[in-house]
């Protein structure tokens, strides 16, 4: 079997556990890519850090420019624009077939990230970008090929679901259930990310990117977070039969009154009845409708360190072979130019 050099950019939440599962299960990866992977550098901010000892000392770095830029896999894992951007830019024009989980970056620079790959000749894989662990990029893009998507609707953020359910379930306060949700390793970097819906909204963006076969950025999506969600709020909406969920929304429209997407994320009522009101804690569910399919539905869990390395790992499997012997490799196809519909067509 041929070795291909992998890369890992961060070593947090997410990293930790690439590594480890890289490390702990080397044959099964080999032979289910048809390649040794083997890890040969992983970057971080700071060195002296306490590490998890999964991760080993002798591979860590602080230039990750040279781990971008020096290996086949690059696994990208620090989250937010910068330095993220540009280190996935010079390893996609090295040549590298990159693996990441930045919602924030690929809502935001998506057309330049593709441009950049298909420029290479590079592969660039995503599966981790949206719900953690459900395969729902892959769904859409793959496996929902052959059908017209008409909608997606979800719960696409696991911290503002934890918070939400630990609220309604336990009586927890706000910044109590934020606090442990930060704890667990669901929220991100900076959580008003979650809190405020902008996760959420970058998710339904790349969401309805591919459910569309059309350009979605996340100024695209209407977006409101949980931040005014009181727990009398979720009080009312229990003794009326309901739970508050933070939703996804992104609605394909061709009626007398618009043609055209709607994409937005804000709370809804959710009637205990329907699946949604039960995803409890830091779990996701995606319901995709389809002219042909009709619905489908997918449930997992949605942040953490080790869900989330799963579909990490199920892309750089999917790298490795494609480098190896021309295993399938993404396809997107954004072909269509939908307008974005305004908040009165919702
Ligand atoms: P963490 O904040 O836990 O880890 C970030 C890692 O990146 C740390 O190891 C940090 O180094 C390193 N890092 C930060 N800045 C730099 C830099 N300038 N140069 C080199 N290394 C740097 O993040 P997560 O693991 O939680 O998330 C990583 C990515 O995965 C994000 O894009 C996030 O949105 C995404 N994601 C996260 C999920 C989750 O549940 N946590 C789920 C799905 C996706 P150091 O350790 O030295 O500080
Ligand atoms: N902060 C994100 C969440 C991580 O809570 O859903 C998973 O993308």
């Amino acid at each position: 079997r041929p070795t291909l050099r992998v890369g890992v950019l961060g070593a947090g939440t997410v990293g930790t556990q690439v590594i480890r599962l890289l490390l702990e299960q080397a044959d099964d990866f080999a032979a289910r890519s048809g390649a040794r992977l083997e890890i040969t550098g992983v970057a971080v901010r700071d060195l002296a850090a306490p590490r998890d000892p999964a991760v080993p000392r002798e591979l860590l770095t602080d230039d990750a420019t040279a781990v971008a830029t020096g290996n086949d896999l690059v696994i990208e894992l620090i989250g937010g624009i910068e330095p993220a951007r540009s280190l996935i830019l010079a390893a996609l024009s090295a040549g590298a077939s990159v693996i990441t989980g930045n919602k924030a970056l690929i809502a935001a620079h998506g057309p330049e990230l593709y441009a950049a790959a298909a420029a290479a000749g590079s592969d660039f894989y995503y599966e981790a970008a949206v719900a953690g662990a459900i395969p729902v990029v892959y769904a859409l893009r793959e496996s929902m090929a052959g059908d017209r998507v008409t909608s997606v609707l979800g719960i696409v953020n696991g911290t503002t679901n934890y918070i939400l359910d630990e609220m309604s379930t336990k009586g927890l306060s706000f910044e109590a259930a934020l606090a442990t949700a930060q704890e667990l390793g669901y929220a991100e970097a900076d959580p008003t990310a979650d809190v405020d819906g902008l996760d959420a909204a970058a998710k339904a963006a790349i969401l309805a990117s591919l459910a569309f076969h059309t350009r979605v950025g996340i100024d695209d999506v209407q977006v409101e977070g949980i931040r005014d969600v009181t727990a009398e709020d979720i009080r009312e909406a229990r003794a009326s039969g309901c739970e508050i969920k933070l939703l996804a929304i992104a609605q394909r429209r061709e009626d007398d009154h618009a043609s055209g997407i709607s994409v937005r994320v804000h709370p809804a009522l959710v009637p205990v009845e329907h699946p949604l009101a039960s995803v409890h804690g830091a779990f996701n569910a995606v319901l995709i409708e389809a002219e042909a399919a009709g619905p489908l539905m997918f449930y997992g869990q949605g942040a953490g360190g080790a869900p989330t390395a799963s579909a990490v790992l199920s892309d750089v499997v999917a790298a490795a072979s494609h480098r190896v012997d021309g295993g399938q490799a993404p396809r997107e196809s954004f072909y269509a130019d939908l307008p974005v519909l305004g908040p009165e067509a919702a």
